[in-house]
């Protein structure tokens, strides 16, 4: 695969979570404008990324082309407007014979489509997992990758196999990033319903990425899939639900219509602070330290030696933190990273409140309301 594309995780856009199949060009020509008008080009979005749907037929020689009627102009023209805008251009394929919504999949097809993105300027490539009866996981999506390599454009691949066949244990070298779990659903801890599949509600996604941390780093990260952030849930909902991406080093793909956001969705997947914990360096996971009455408290090792840490009210009441830092020695279950805080002092970032909060001297006393967070940074002071 192609390395140093994604080094830390991937920040941008993607149509489904709220377009799903209604989709066209001037969709992803506002968007992209959308992207840079409203702070998110320069707090770190950079891929705007067309999810199912755009496809057309194969022509006679098998070369996949674009919906004529969705994408009038091209998909080499589409991307050569993303582009001006200093942005990167995705699509989605489908390792299968057809994608998850009957378009045409890959299958058999892959060094020809790879040949095809290549021309249209493509820099991203999403792969699905619909339609593959019968298929090896590990060669459908090594086959794609190679085909990707070979043409020789640099893509950035992500599989979408939605964990069924445990990626994380073999998709290092094959992809960049690798889906975790089913769809996310646009709820707080929901499970719903469609009949032969589910789809899930944040905490439920977030509970299903245990035991998979010490998969992911630098250049091939776990996926909880894109966000729901600006698609209807609370405020302190969607904050959590980013705060938890962040801190899971997901990668941070919008799937709200960014043409028409409130200040305060703006304000959450702008939030440098934040964001600065998702794109950290060291590329870790957080790690689940505490869990107590639905208040959990979480902590990813940074680069220099910080940290940071959340504090999630998964609960419909209050959550009481009383976090004595000098009584604990924090330890990553999986990897090198250890603090004691009898021994070391931090200071203490407040990341959504930018409250002072001094240092890890004093006990930590506050109330997180109902589907909340408290996430600080914790300083070499
Ligand atoms: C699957 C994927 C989704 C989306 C749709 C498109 O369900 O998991 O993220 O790409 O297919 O049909």
């Amino acid at each position: 695969k192609f390395e140093g594309l994604a080094d830390t995780p991937p920040m941008g856009w993607n149509t489904w979570n709220t377009f799903a199949c209604d989709i066209n060009e001037d969709l992803i020509k506002e968007t992209a404008d959308a992207i840079v008008s409203s702070g998110m080009k320069e707090a770190g979005y950079e891929y705007v990324i067309i999810d199912d749907c755009w496809h057309g037929e194969r022509d006679e020689k098998g070369f996949i082309q674009v919906d004529p009627e969705r994408f009038p102009s091209g998909m080499k023209a589409l991307a050569d407007y993303v582009h001006s805008k200093g942005l990167k251009i995705g699509i989605y394929s489908d390792a299968g014979t057809q994608t998850c919504a009957g378009e045409p999949g890959s299958r058999g097809y892959e060094y020809q489509d790879a040949i095809r993105y290549a021309e249209w300027g493509i820099d991203y490539l999403k792969y699905d997992w619909c339609n593959t009866e019968n298929i090896n996981p590990i060669g459908a999506y090594s086959t794609m990758r190679d085909a990707l390599y070979s043409a020789g454009r640099p893509v950035l691949f992500a599989m979408c196999e939605w964990g069924d066949n445990q990626p994380w244990e073999w998709a290092k070298d094959v992809a960049h990033m690798w889906r975790t779990t089913g769809d996310i659903y646009n709820c707080w801890n929901c499970e719903e319903d469609h009949g032969s599949w589910s789809s899930w509600g944040v905490l439920r996604i977030l509970d299903m990425q245990d035991g998979l941390r010490e998969y992911a780093g630098p250049g091939h990260w776990n996926d909880p899939d894109m966000m729901e952030v600006g698609n209807g849930m609370s405020q302190s909902e969607d904050r959590a639900h980013f705060t938890m991406w962040s801190m899971l080093a997901a990668p941070l793909i919008a799937g709200n219509d960014v043409r028409n956001m409130t200040p305060e969705t703006v304000e959450i997947l702008t939030n440098e602070k934040m964001i600065a914990i998702n794109q950290d360096s060291l590329g870790v996971q957080a790690f689940k330290y505490n869990s107590e009455d639905g208040l959990e408290t979480w902590f990813k090792p940074l680069s220099n030696g910080e940290w940071a840490v959340t504090f999630l009210n998964r609960s419909d009441e209050p959550g009481k933190v009383n976090f004595d830092w000098e009584s604990k020695k924090i330890e990553d279950p999986h990897f090198d990273y250890a603090v004691d805080f009898s021994e070391v002092t931090y200071s203490i970032e407040d990341i959504w409140n930018e409250k002072e909060l001094k240092n890890t001297k004093k006990t930590l006393k506050a109330t997180v309301a109902p589907h909340d967070v408290l996430t600080l940074r914790l300083k070499k002071s």
